[in-house]
C-alpha cells in the first residue's frame, strides 16, 4: 500500500460530517482537515476557521499544510470556482469547476442542457420579462412551477395553485425583490406528479458509480405539510421496481456525461439527480427535476453509512480521474436520518441553546450523531447554532430496524425549542 494522501473537507453541515467520517475509515486517506467544520466534525478532523468563500484563504490553507486533494461539500464555493483554483494549484479535487457546476448554478442552464441532450425533464420554458412569464403560465395549468434562475439556498422553487398569484411571484422574482439577482431569470416549467428520489453517481467525467438510491423529506412538518426546508430527513435504499437504477444510469447518467464532455466540461465529483417517478405502474417514467452538483444533504447522511468499500479511494479515483479502476460500489443494510431542527425553521429560530445527550454512552449501537448546526460556547458546552441543528441516524438490517434505532437514539438527546418530524419515510410503508 503506498503512501496515505490527506484530504481537505469544506465546508460544515451534517453532510460534511458524513463524509469526514466515512474518509477516517479509509485506508487511502491520512490526515483529514476541515474548513470550517463544527464540533461534531472536529472530532475527527483538524478544523481550520477559513471561509469556502475566500478562494486565496483555501488555497493558502492547503499550501500552508501539504494537502493534494480536497472535496467540496456545498455548491457556493463550486459555484464561484473554487474547483477551478485548486486544481490550477495542483491539488486533485473531488467537485466540479465553474462551468459544471451551472448545471446546478443556472436552472435556465441545465434545463437548456437536458434539452440539447436530450434527458427527460418537464417542458419548460425560460423567461426574463412579465410578458414571456404570462405567456408560460398561459399555457399551462395549475399547479405552476416557477424556479429561479440561481441559487435560493432551498428557496427558489414556487409552487402556486392560481395564475394572479403565480403571476405576482413572478413579479417579485423578476424585480429582484424576492431573491435578488438569483430571480431576474425565471424556469416555469410542468407540474411532475409522482415521487420524488435522488439518485447520487461518483464520476471523474468518464466512469460513473452509482451509489444506492435515498430519499428526502423537504417539507417541515409531519405528513408534508408546511414550508420547505433544506431537508428533513432521508433514507436508503429507497425500495425501487426492477430495472430503474439501470434506466437513470442510461437515461440520464450516461448522456450527461457526454453532454458535458462533448461542451468541453470537464466534471469530476458527484452528480446528483434528483428525479421523479411517475406512477405508471410496472413502467416508471423518470424525469429530471433537478441536479445537483455536490452531495445531497441529508441524503449522504443515509448514504455513506451503508457503503462497504473504501469511500476515501472512491472519491480520491474520482477527483485524479481514475475511478475506472476502482471496484463497483457495494452496499448493505438500511440507513435512516432525522434532523433535529431548531424551533421555527426554516423562519425565524433561536440560537445558543445547550445540547444535551449527545454523548451518550449506552447509545444503540449503529446509530450515527453528525452535527450540522451547532457550535461551542464559552464553558465548551455545544450548543445550537443554525436551523438544522443535528442528522441523527439508525442504521439496521431493515427499514424498520434502523428507523427505530435513529428514533431511539434521538429520544436521548434534547435542547430547547427542538423539532422534527415523527414520519420520515412514511411514504415506504
Ligand atoms: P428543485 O430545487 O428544482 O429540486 O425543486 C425543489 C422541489 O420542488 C423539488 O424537490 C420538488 O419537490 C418540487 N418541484 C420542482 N420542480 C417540480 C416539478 N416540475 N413538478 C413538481 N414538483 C416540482
Ligand atoms: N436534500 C436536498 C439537497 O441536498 O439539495
Amino acid at each position: 500500500m503506498g503512501e496515505k494522501t490527506d484530504a481537505l473537507v469544506i465546508g460544515g453541515g451534517g453532510r460534511e460530517h458524513a463524509i469526514v467520517h466515512a474518509l477516517s475509515k479509509s485506508n487511502v486517506i491520512g490526515k483529514i482537515h476541515c474548513a470550517p467544520g463544527n464540533p461534531g466534525i472536529a472530532e475527527l478532523a483538524r478544523t481550520h476557521g477559513a471561509d469556502p468563500g475566500d478562494i486565496e484563504a483555501i488555497r493558502a490553507l492547503c499550501a500552508d499544510n501539504g494537502i493534494k486533494f480536497a472535496l467540496i461539500g456545498p455548491e457556493a464555493p463550486l459555484v464561484s470556482g473554487l474547483a477551478d483554483a485548486l486544481r490550477g494549484a495542483g491539488i486533485a479535487v473531488f467537485g466540479p469547476g465553474a462551468k459544471g457546476a451551472m448545471l446546478e448554478g443556472s436552472k435556465a442552464f441545465s434545463k437548456a442542457f437536458m434539452a440539447r441532450h436530450g434527458i427527460p425533464t418537464a417542458p419548460f420554458d425560460i423567461c426574463r420579462t412579465e410578458d414571456e412569464c404570462a405567456a408560460a403560465l398561459a399555457k399551462r395549468k395549475p399547479p405552476f412551477v416557477i424556479k429561479a434562475d440561481g441559487l435560493a439556498a432551498g428557496k427558489g422553487v414556487f409552487l402556486p395553485d392560481d395564475r394572479g398569484e403565480a403571476m405576482e411571484i413572478c413579479r417579485g422574482l423578476l424585480s429582484g425583490e424576492t431573491l435578488g439577482d438569483s430571480g431576474r431569470t425565471l424556469v416555469i416549467e410542468d407540474y411532475l406528479h409522482g415521487k420524488e428520489l435522488t439518485v447520487l453517481a461518483l464520476t471523474d467525467g468518464e466512469t460513473f458509480k452509482i451509489l444506492p438510491p435515498s430519499r428526502d423529506h423537504k417539507r417541515a412538518y409531519d405528513g408534508d405539510r408546511g414550508p420547505n426546508t433544506g431537508g428533513m430527513g432521508a433514507y436508503s435504499p429507497v425500495c425501487l421496481p426492477g430495472g430503474v437504477i439501470a434506466r437513470v444510469a442510461d437515461e440520464v447518467m450516461k448522456p450527461t456525461l457526454s453532454g458535458l464532455a462533448s461542451e468541453g466540461i470537464e466534471y469530476r465529483g458527484v452528480l446528483y439527480m434528483g428525479l421523479m417517478l411517475a406512477e405508471t405502474g410496472g413502467n416508471a417514467e423518470i424525469s429530471v427535476v433537478e441536479y445537483n452538483v455536490r452531495f445531497g444533504d441529508p441524503e449522504t447522511q443515509a448514504v455513506l453509512p451503508l457503503l462497504l468499500g473504501d469511500f476515501g479511494r472512491l472519491a480520491l479515483s474520482a477527483a485524479e480521474g481514475t475511478l475506472r479502476g476502482c471496484p463497483d460500489i457495494e452496499y448493505g443494510g438500511n440507513a435512516f436520518c432525522v434532523v433535529m431542527a431548531s424551533g421555527g425553521y426554516p423562519g425565524k429560530f433561536r440560537k445558543s441553546l445547550v445540547i444535551s445527550g449527545l454523548d451518550d454512552e449506552d447509545a444503540p449501537a449503529g446509530t450515527f450523531v453528525y452535527h450540522a448546526g451547532t457550535s461551542r460556547n464559552d464553558d465548551g458546552s455545544v450548543v445550537t447554532n443554525g436551523g438544522r441543528v443535528l442528522s441523527v441516524v439508525g442504521t439496521g438490517g431493515d427499514f424498520a430496524a434502523a428507523r427505530e434505532k435513529a428514533y431511539a437514539r434521538i429520544a436521548g438527546i434534547t435542547f430547547e425549542n427542538m423539532h422534527y418530524r415523527r414520519d420520515i419515510g412514511w411514504s415506504e410503508e
